[in-house]
């Protein structure tokens, strides 16, 4: 309501409450001071022949348990943010209520946080509450793009693996989970279809993957002339400064297919892991970053 530049919409709002409360009281107090005769009357509506509506007045504990609620509604709305931008004299707001229940939570979880700070990474992964809470944090805020396994999908990549863009030393994740990645991989349209081509033999080749060998050669070296070297490196073991992957392990962040492939060298790839830091705070990336580096231990995870 706050946003209206002039009071209209907020005395509407007020108006419109209030007179709606009127109403519902006007109405009762009509029904009630109707006389109680003592001849019952009835509508003169008669259905199966006989069978005829008395119009009774409604009973008197029924009318008060109107009134009351017409009674509670005007105090609630003075008590509570009801009319139009008028805050209430209870000074409440949904706002409020979080941020007292966030600042509850928190002073509840500081010890626990507290001891799975001192600890470091390995005694953490090992420590099975504290692991048990990693994969808690994990669950609300990493699934939907790592996948409740942590195996992740075509452009999120898997966290079970011991293969890492960013790399997989415990101050890398931190740094990954606090700060997040952006993954740019350029477009090479300009290539040419039949030089892109030859490099998505190449790439496939360096992998094992069938591939036709002149078009390997070619690749070979087109990918120094066009520069893919700089970034995926002159053996195209990858750049973990970059977020550039080795394209040698067989581990494919969007896929193997030339097709694929293909369609990563001519659009390129914009990807991004978004940044933890401000939202969850040092305390819980540290205990994240020990239940990652637990996927990579889990026994068949590599
Ligand atoms: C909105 C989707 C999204 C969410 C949510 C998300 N991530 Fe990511 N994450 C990504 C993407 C995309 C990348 C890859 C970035 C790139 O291509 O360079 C990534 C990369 C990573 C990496 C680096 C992997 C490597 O190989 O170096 C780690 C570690 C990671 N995420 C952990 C987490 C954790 C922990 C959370 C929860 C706090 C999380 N992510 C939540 C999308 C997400
Ligand atoms: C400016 C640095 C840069 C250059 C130059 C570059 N790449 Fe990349 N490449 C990346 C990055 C970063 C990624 C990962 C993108 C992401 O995180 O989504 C990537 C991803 C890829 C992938 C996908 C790998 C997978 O696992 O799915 C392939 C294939 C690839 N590049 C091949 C090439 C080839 C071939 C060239 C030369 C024509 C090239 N790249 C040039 C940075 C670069």
């Amino acid at each position: 309501m706050n946003d209206f530049v002039n009071q209209f919409w907020n005395w509407y709002v007020i108006l419109l409450v209030l007179l709606g409360i009127l109403a519902c009281g006007v109405l009762l107090w009509s029904q009630d001071a109707a006389p109680a005769s003592s001849k019952v009357d009835t509508t003169g509506h008669v259905w199966d022949e006989t069978l005829e509506e008395y119009n009774n007045p409604l009973p008197k504990w029924w009318m008060w348990l109107f009134y009351v609620t017409v009674i509670f509604s005007l105090i609630y709305c003075f008590l509570y943010p009801t009319l139009g931008s008028y805050q209430g004299l209870l000074g409440w707001s949904s706002t409020g209520q979080l941020a007292k229940e966030v600042a509850k939570a928190d002073e509840q979880t500081k010890p626990l946080y507290e001891k799975y700070r001192k600890m470091d990474f390995k005694a953490l992964a090992a420590d099975k509450e504290g692991n048990e809470t990693g994969k808690r944090l994990y669950l609300t805020y990493c699934m939907q793009c790592h996948g409740a396994d942590g195996r992740g999908s075509k452009g999120f990549p898997n966290l079970t693996d011991n293969d890492w863009l960013w790399g997989g030393q415990p101050e890398q994740i931190v740094e990954t989970i606090s700060n997040g990645r952006v993954g740019m991989m350029p477009s090479h349209a300009h290539l040419g279809a039949e030089t892109i081509k030859d490099l998505a033999n190449y790439v496939r080749s360096l992998s094992g993957l069938p591939a036709d060998s002149v078009r390997v050669a070619k690749g070979h070296e087109a990918f120094a002339t066009a520069g893919c070297t700089g970034c995926h490196g002159v053996d195209a073991k990858g750049n973990q400064a970059l977020g550039a992957p080795n394209l040698t392990d067989k581990i494919w962040l969007y896929g193997s297919s030339e097709a694929t492939i293909i369609e990563t060298i001519t659009k390129g790839r914009n990807n991004q892991m978004p940044a933890w830091k401000e939202f969850l705070g040092d305390d819980k990336v540290h205990v994240l970053t020990a239940y990652v580096l637990s996927l990579g231990t889990a026994p068949g995870s590599n």
